[in-house]
């Protein structure tokens, strides 16, 4: 059996909101002149999103995606699920990727070209946190670099636990007998 254990705050709710109040101005501000189609990655992406669209001083429309690579693991499985598939909203749309946390670098590679081969006229990614071992990965925008830990709260969770938490914590699990 299985057993979570929360461990220490990494990020409190205090900092993660004034990050997102700085990357919400320089969206704004490298964005100008465009709307921005916002395309939260759900489910993780989701409360990070709702948070940054708030700091964010131009016309914007919204567009979520669902992807999944996890199921219920701490390690990605290497396949992306499209759940919903793509919306055809996305032609011609500059688009902006959201997503909670850049690890394997999977999820945003994949759903970038897919975008891309749906006729989307730019992408442009942002991530709240990257991970140390994805530092050599790309990410137009990223609030904070991490450890490689296995982190929950804010929208990330674990086996769907978790994900209401408003600090985000490390997450160890404890095999039982
Ligand atoms: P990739 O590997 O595609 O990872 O860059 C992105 C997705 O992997 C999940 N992920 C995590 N979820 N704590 C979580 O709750 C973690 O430490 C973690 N690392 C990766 C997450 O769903 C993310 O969207």
């Amino acid at each position: 059996m299985k057993d979570d254990r929360l461990s220490r705050i990494l990020l409190d709710r205090a900092e993660i909101q004034e990050r997102i109040r700085t990357l919400g101005e320089q969206i704004s501000l490298e964005m100008r002149g465009l709307t921005p189609c916002i395309m939260p990655i759900l489910d993780g992406g989701m409360i990070f999103t709702s948070d940054l669209i708030r700091q964010i001083s131009l016309p914007i429309t919204l567009i979520p995606i669902k992807a999944s690579s996890y199921g219920k693991e701490r390690i990605s499985s290497g396949r992306l699920d499209l759940t919903w598939g793509v919306s055809p909203l996305v032609r011609d749309q500059d688009i902006l990727l959201v997503d909670d946390i850049l690890d394997t670098g999977l999820t945003l590679t994949k759903l970038s070209s897919t975008l891309l081969e749906s006729g989307a006229r730019s992408v442009r990614t942002c991530v709240l946190l990257r991970k140390h071992h994805a530092a050599h990965l790309h990410s137009d925008y990223i609030g904070f670099e991490i450890p490689n830990e296995f982190v929950v709260g804010y929208g990330l969770d674990h086996a769907g636990q978790h994900r209401n938490l408003p600090d985000i914590r490390c997450l160890e699990i404890e095999e039982k007998a």
